[in-house]
């Protein structure tokens, strides 16, 4: 290994230095997206546009697809798969994955499971149980504000659906060696043991439903690329129990504000994003005070010389998630590499899009209490 590959860790309790997207694609041994696989998805989806997300590479990779879609055109629907880690508030990173989830629900209507992983989270985090339950329920609101069917989406919360799970993680755990726990997530003997165990309850719901209905059923599983390692696992189990290995769909990390490395995370303060309750002036700041500029020094330099979409975290985040416009954003980054855009302005439509974005979830989150029990999964 060279010093360079060394800069790198990628797992889901872990993601630091530059990431290398190809690399991983190789080490992890995944499939990258190509044109044929987006023609099937569109064949698929009939006359629609593809996701801007699919058009733009962000989702960019996955394992099965081409199997996958080949099953849904013989009649062979899958379900979907995600979930979250409730430790803390949802920023924007989270909300992309969930709304690309919600477009895959809406185009194949599908069923959606979402598994909310109290346990995971209670068991790696300096947290009470109390406060984990806390942040269970206000991330579910956020989960309902992204508008899923309530008929077709199941919430899953380990310690509450303890009964219907731990007879499936059971299976899974005595299949599985504590020697591959410790390759796939870099752990030792000083881990605790509720965590050696838990990559078994996240490997359920992808096998929950076929156990629920009583038939094999695929299953399709957006996530960011850093869960690969659980689902590594779950692919080499689930056939030695009678299921199909599940396949996925992963994006590339939405870049923390103040630059390119690692990932977004509500748990660490210096990388704190952009949240899903944030007010416009919140937004404003956070934007103008922290996102990384790809600008120059001075505004004649930046006229002269114009400044760089590739490291510029507003340019990111509208080409990641909040531009779906094609030609809106290759004329902003156009505008901005020829030095006609200046930072400040691309920095004010960024803010006006996000804030614009936040405003419509808020409205649907202030709405969702009510609905929690309309999604939670009936046992
Ligand atoms: N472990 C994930 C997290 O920490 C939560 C999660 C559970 C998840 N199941 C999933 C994420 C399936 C994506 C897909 O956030």
């Amino acid at each position: 290994m060279g010093e360079k590959e060394r800069d790198m860790t990628v797992n889901p309790y872990q993601v630091e230095g530059k990431v290398d997207y190809e690399r991983l694609v190789k080490e992890f041994g995944l499939e990258k997206i190509n044109e044929d696989i987006l023609k099937k998805i569109k064949k698929a989806i009939g006359k629609e546009e593809l996701h801007f997300m699919l058009r733009r590479g962000i989702f960019f990779a996955g394992r099965d697809l081409n199997w996958l879609l080949n099953e849904y055109e013989k009649g062979n629907k899958f379900f979907l798969y995600t979930g979250c880690g409730p430790s803390g508030p949802v920023h924007v990173g989270h909300l992309m994955v969930w709304y690309f989830t919600k477009w895959l629900q809406d185009k194949f209507d599908v069923e959606l499971y979402f598994q909310f992983t109290d346990d995971e989270k209670f068991l790696y985090k300096d947290l009470s149980y109390e406060e984990i339950q806390k942040w269970t329920e206000e991330n579910m609101l956020d989960v309902i504000a992204v508008g899923f069917n309530p008929k077709k989406t199941h919430f899953i919360i380990d310690t509450k659906h303890a009964g219907l799970m731990y007879p499936q993680a059971i299976k899974v755990a005595k299949k599985l060696t504590f020697s591959t726990i410790k390759a796939s997530f870099g752990f030792n003997e000083s881990n605790n043991v509720g965590s050696i165990f838990y990559t078994a309850m996240q490997a359920v719901p992808a096998f929950l439903p076929s156990v629920l209905k009583k038939k094999k059923m695929p299953c399709l599983i957006p996530h960011a690329i850093d869960q690969d390692p659980h689902f590594r696992i779950t692919r080499d189990i689930l056939p030695k129990l009678g299921y199909y290995k599940p396949a996925s769909i992963q994006c590339s990390f939405l870049p923390p504000l103040t630059g390119s490395e690692g990932k977004m995370s509500s748990s660490s303060e210096a990388s704190k994003g952009i949240l899903s309750t944030d007010s416009p002036n919140e937004v404003k700041n956070k934007i103008n005070r922290y996102a990384f500029s790809g600008g120059r020094d001075t505004i004649e330099e930046h006229k002269k010389l114009g400044g760089n979409t590739e490291i510029d975290v507003s340019f990111q985040y509208l080409k990641y998630f909040f531009e779906e416009d094609d030609k809106k954003l290759k004329e902003i980054e156009k505008d901005y590499k020829s030095g006609k855009l200046s930072t400040g302005e691309l920095k004010k439509y960024a803010i006006e899009k996000i804030s614009k974005f936040l405003e419509e979830h808020q409205k649907r989150r202030k709405n969702a209490k009510k609905l929690i029990p309309q999604y939670i999964l009936k046992t």
